[in-house]
């Protein structure tokens, strides 16, 4: 029988991963006050908005506003993303307590994200981790399409290995892999981390599955069969990265918080709270949110 882990920590990435990729505007106050419901739930970190160039991403250029607007749990790491020198000075000056930077393990999707080959990405990352941990703040390193690319399909693990090398190395805590496009399967997720558990402790490793295909249940399961206890999710499913075709949204928090709690095992966070985060957020959205777990129970209450 599989051996799960006793308590899994869930980093909140809607503010961020799923407003990005949603048309709509949302306006300061209802982030600020969706922010605030999931601050309460027990959620240990919450990846807020992120400070990349405002033409790349319009739909998060509030993201001063917003850090400066809510109301910190002393529980709470709130954390955003930096792609590089001016958006880590606008981040600290905005209080972040976390810094989280990202590249590819693919070389068109690192271009066509952030607009760098692969080596033009480490010198920028490595001053912005080394700033940021002068500072003391925790800084994560996201590595995306570490499956597949949407642009050059599967991607070999070696790559993978060799930007988590180079991020380890500038002193990054951990480091978040990112089914971008969520098409992973879970003999996929078993090869690259019987790779990454060969030489990084579980402690530094974090997963990030989208949920295009409705795998990502799966593969987490996959991943907690390895021991590994650190996931990111997005209430109600929301998400998606701008700059990868056909990138669906996270997996959703409720569904996550459901099969943990079903296992026995313990998070820390509160489904009804989630839940009602999750039905704020919906309704300032317009749009039915694609979480089945959030549905079910949505629909036993309108039954
Ligand atoms: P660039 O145009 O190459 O930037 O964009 P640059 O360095 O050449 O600078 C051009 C101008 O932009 C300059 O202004 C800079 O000051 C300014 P000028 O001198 O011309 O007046 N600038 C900025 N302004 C505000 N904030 C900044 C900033 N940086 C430069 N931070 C850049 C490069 C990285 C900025 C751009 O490509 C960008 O913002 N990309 C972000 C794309 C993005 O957010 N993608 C989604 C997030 S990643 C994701 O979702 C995947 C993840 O979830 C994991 C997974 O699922 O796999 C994390
Ligand atoms: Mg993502």
């Amino acid at each position: 029988m599989a051996r799960f882990p006793e308590f899994v920590q869930i980093k909140e990435v809607g503010p961020r991963d799923g407003l990005q990729n949603e048309e709509k505007r949302v306006p300061t106050a209802d982030k600020v006050s969706w922010i605030d419901l999931l601050s309460a739930s027990g959620l240990q970190e919450i990846e807020y908005s992120s400070f990349v160039h405002p033409k790349w991403v319009p739909q998060l250029s509030d993201a001063h506003e917003v850090g400066n607007k809510i109301k910190r749990n002393p529980n709470v790491r709130y954390s955003a993303l930096v792609p590089n020198r001016k958006g880590l000075e606008l981040a600290l000056e905005a209080g972040i307590d976390g810094a989280s930077v990202f590249m590819s393990a693919s070389e068109t999707h690192n271009k066509k994200n952030i607009n760098k080959s692969i080596a033009e990405t480490f010198p920028v990352l490595g001053e912005v981790i080394r700033d940021a941990k002068q500072e003391n703040k925790h800084v994560t390193g996201y590595v995306s399409t570490v499956f597949d690319c949407p642009y050059e399909g599967r991607i070999n693990p070696d790559k993978v290995i060799r930007v988590c090398e180079q991020l380890f190395e500038y002193g990054v805590d951990d480091i978040s892999f990112g089914d971008t496009i969520g098409t992973a399967v879970p003999p996929q997720v078993e090869n690259l981390l019987n790779m990454v558990l060969a030489r990084y402790p579980k402690e530094k490793i974090i997963l990030h599955f989208h949920d295009t295909r409705g795998m990502a249940i799966a593969n987490i399961l996959q991943s907690l069969e390895y021991g590994i206890y650190r996931f990111d999710s997005s209430v109600g499913g929301l998400g998606g990265c701008p700059y990868a075709p056909g990138a669906a949204g996270n997996v959703a928090t409720n569904d996550v918080l459901y099969l943990l709690h079903g296992l026995g095992i313990r998070t820390g966070v509160d489904e009804k709270k989630i839940q009602e985060a999750t039905r704020h957020i919906q309704k300032k959205l317009g749009k039915p949110l694609p979480s089945k777990s959030f549905a079910a129970v949505a629909g036993e209450q309108l039954g």
